[in-house]
């Protein structure tokens, strides 16, 4: 582990001591969003040390053009960047002349932020020793409405405590914002207009190429203790930002403060010519409703969401921290009150990931919305692909494919592939298994089955057209292979026959015929019209079931194992734990040359599969995979601990469920990837939600039937979650010797406990 700062707490995450190498991390950890926007947690101050800025908006990204030694044909043209958006949380602060600045004071004592996620809400404080010998009390608390998505808050406290001080503060806009990892050092934003209106001031900016039109706004007011003040501020005005600044004197003792109101208004809310009047309006009720209104607003919006989301651990304050730590940033990133976002593997916490849309979102988070948001919001993260159908369909005549083949992208903003790595992502076809299997598991989970004959089966039938077209007939084992793919295994490229990549294209196939059957048989209407539309014949769907019947699966007759990919025997075998620990993570001391060689996993790749289609697999089969791949995995993607966690639960291997556990849940706050200054793995923490509710709850739905195999770590006296199923809540609370459920709804469910059938009825607490 690299970091080990952060204070065990069941709701917030807190850091106390201030230690400038912590920055970037904390910047990271710290992290505020509303699923519109969100931001790593910057000093508001000037900052002299190491940080890294980051304000992101949904939705808002750039086209970089893509950047590589040898130009191949299929590379897409761009890769979609983040956009680190301009900057309304900046208040310079200057006590007596001096700015305060907390690599440049004397002494910094007494440093604590906390984020507290049960009210949604971050503060910082501490008691600073300026150079002129004024020692400062500073508070500040921010948050980012969740209520209002386009508005955040920030109160910024001074308190002199050996003298008086002449405090000024100064608030600011700018957009001469640039992003870490650009490729060519291009400009993103062009700004538009800077302007004022009485204390509100905007910056319009719309960004370079993509056009996305947005106003960052701000208005403040000024306090000394909790007296309004009403000043007449100076306003500095430049061709990127804007500023105004407020001089207040105080004596010791006193507090001068500050609340700053500011956010974005952007054109996929609004007519990109009305964004200020939009911020204006925001401005208008946030002001007249106040700081203290708006934070009860926030923590009452909080407090709904823990209602129905939190999963709470009793005798194990770290596990229940790391949980929660999961589930506040996955409802700050994506609510899913808006079908046009979905959510990037590094949310609104770091540029890495573009903030794009990978197969992370079907494979991982869909679980997590469809259990504890109304089911609209997983169906909505399904449409999305529908809406992009178009796009997969040109994706994949882009490399050579025909007649409506649909290669859904790795890496997406807006349905067009946009990742500049060929082997890695982008020959990591499995991708479109992953949307496939997602229209399963929402049908599974939520019995809807329109979304199907509506829109899901066009999806399907791209799918299934792309895996027929992309498999080859092997002469020599007269059967169909997969050439020249990389698996859900990013530390091998370019293999052939991925045991995962075979298995899901012969799923997609079956499961698009069998689905192309059901709506024949009950949803005429919606048949025809979707067969004309994708000109589906008989024949066809005959010619894709010979390639799915026919799929050739690497298997060592000596393991008794299906091989991840032909040719993974010929490896060294050494396992992980006879590699020398100094040598991990391998990504970042062994050359590309060295990883691919070795016979080192990323994450679950044949595991994934056995995940996914777990019912067809016996339980010895699993463990028998399990214990031949495991050892090998080094687990340096952040999707992979919670796979392995899961299955090592239903293994009733409770201490390695729990390490991984542990590790999926902690990934972030413990730092064991060695990248958290980076960004977080929002995706991921999805992950850690079903290595609770299915690794250590067990739950399943079997044929219409919700069903659990409560399990519980030996650290642990106990847990609960709660599911929506079916529009109705389920509670769960597992101890030691038994569980409670109890239902909120208007009609009995019938669930299956270890295998037995057991009856809840709304309102009454039936244990286990
Ligand atoms: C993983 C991919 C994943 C991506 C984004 C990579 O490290 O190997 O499976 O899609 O991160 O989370």
């Amino acid at each position: 582990m690299n970091l080990d700062y952060i204070i065990p707490d069941p709701w917030s995450i807190i850091e106390e001591g201030y230690d400038p190498t912590h920055v970037k991390a904390s910047e990271s950890l710290f992290s505020i969003g509303n699923g519109a926007m969100g931001q790593r947690a910057n000093f508001e101050e000037q900052y002299s040390g190491p940080t890294f800025q980051g304000s992101y908006i949904a939705g808002v990204y750039y086209p970089d053009k893509t950047r590589v030694g040898w130009w191949k044909n299929g590379y897409p043209e761009y890769f979609a960047k983040v956009l680190n958006a301009p900057n309304w949380i900046g208040i310079n602060v200057f006590v007596n002349d001096e700015a305060l600045d907390l690599n440049a004071c004397e002494l910094v004592e007494g440093f604590r932020r906390e984020l507290n996620m049960k009210e949604g809400w971050l503060q910082r404080s501490f008691i600073a020793t300026m150079k002129s010998g004024l020692k400062i009390s500073v508070k500040s608390t921010r948050f980012l409405s969740l209520k209002r998505d386009e508005l955040g808050v920030v109160k910024f406290e001074v308190t002199p405590l050996n003298g008086d001080a002449s405090i000024v503060y100064q608030p600011y806009l700018d957009s001469g914002i640039t992003n870490e990892d650009t490729n060519w050092d291009d400009q993103f934003w062009d700004t538009m207009s800077v302007s004022q209106e009485g204390d509100q001031a905007f910056i319009q900016a719309k960004t370079m190429k993509t056009d996305f039109y947005t106003c960052t706004y701000m208005q403040s007011q000024v306090y000394i203790n909790d007296d309004k003040q009403k000043l007449q501020a100076q306003t500095n005005k430049h061709a990127t930002n804007i500023s105004f600044v407020y001089k207040l004197s105080v004596s010791e003792g006193q507090t001068a403060s500050i609340e700053k109101f500011g956010g974005y208004t952007v054109d996929r809310n609004h007519n990109k010519y009305e964004l200020v009047a939009a911020a204006q309006s925001v401005l208008k009720e946030a002001i007249s409703d106040g700081y203290e209104a708006l934070l009860k607003e926030q923590i009452e919006a909080w407090s709904q969401i823990w209602d129905m989301a939190d999963i709470s651990i009793a005798g194990d304050v770290k596990a229940q921290q790391g949980i929660r730590f999961n589930i506040f940033h996955l409802n700050q990133t994506y609510l899913g009150t808006d079908a046009r976002l979905n959510i990037g593997p590094k949310g609104f916490t770091g540029e890495k990931y573009g903030g794009s849309t990978y197969w992370d979102t079907e494979a991982y988070c869909i679980p997590f919305y469809m259990a504890t948001k109304d089911q609209s919001v997983a169906r909505s993260l399904l449409e999305y692909r529908y809406n992009h159908l178009q796009k997969a369909i040109e994706n994949a005549e882009k490399l050579g494919f025909k007649n409506g083949a649909a290669l859904y992208p790795m890496v997406t903003m807006n349905g067009e592939e946009c990742h500049n790595e060929w082997e890695i992502t982008f020959e990591e076809i499995h991708r479109n298994g992953a949307i496939a299997f997602a229209i399963f598991n929402y049908h599974r989970y939520t019995g809807d089955y329109s979304y199907i004959p509506e829109k899901g089966l066009e999806v399907l039938i791209g799918i299934a057209r792309f895996w027929h077209q992309r498999a080859t007939f092997s002469t020599d084992k007269n059967q169909y292979v997969i050439l020249g793919v990389t698996g859900p295994n990013e530390y091998e490229n370019n293999v052939n026959n991925n045991w995962y990549t075979n298995y899901i294209a012969k799923w997609c196939i079956s499961y698009a015929v069998e689905n192309i059957n059901k709506v024949q048989e009950a949803y005429s209407t919606d048949y025809t019209r979707v067969m004309h539309k994708a000109k589906l014949s008989k024949a066809e769907i005959k010619e894709w079931l010979e390639v799915a019947e026919n799929m050739y699966f690497p298997y060592s007759e000596k393991h008794h194992v299906y091989l991840q990919q032909d040719g993974f025997l010929d490896k060294e075998l050494v396992t992980v734990k006879d590699l020398d620990k100094s040598q991990r993570p391998i990504n970042q001391k062994w050359s590309w040359d060295r990883i691919l060689r070795s016979p080192y996993i990323k994450q679950a790749d044949t595991l994934q599969g056995f995940y996914f289609f777990e019912d067809q697999f016996s339980t010895e089969d699993l463990a028998r995979h399990f214990d031949f791949y495991e050892p090998f995995t080094v687990h340096e993607s952040s999707l992979s601990p919670c796979v392995h966690s899961i299955q090592a639960a239903k293994l009733d291997r409770m201490d390695q469920a729990y390490t991984f556990y542990l590790r999926t849940s902690r990934l972030d706050l413990d730092d064991y990837n060695h990248e958290v200054h980076e960004g977080l793995h929002i995706t991921s923490m999805a992950g850690t939600w079903m290595s609770i509710v299915e690794g250590f709850g067990g739950m399943r739905v079997k044929n219409d039937t919700l069903s659990f195999e409560p399990k519980i770590p030996e650290q642990w006296e106990g847990y609960s979650f709660k599911v929506n199923f079916r529009h109705q809540i389920l509670k769960v609370n597992a101890s030691k010797g038994h569980t409670h459920f109890e239902l909120e709804g208007d009609h009995d469910l019938e669930i299956l406990v270890n295998g037995k059938p057991v009856t809840i009825t709304p309102n009454k607490l039936v244990t286990v």
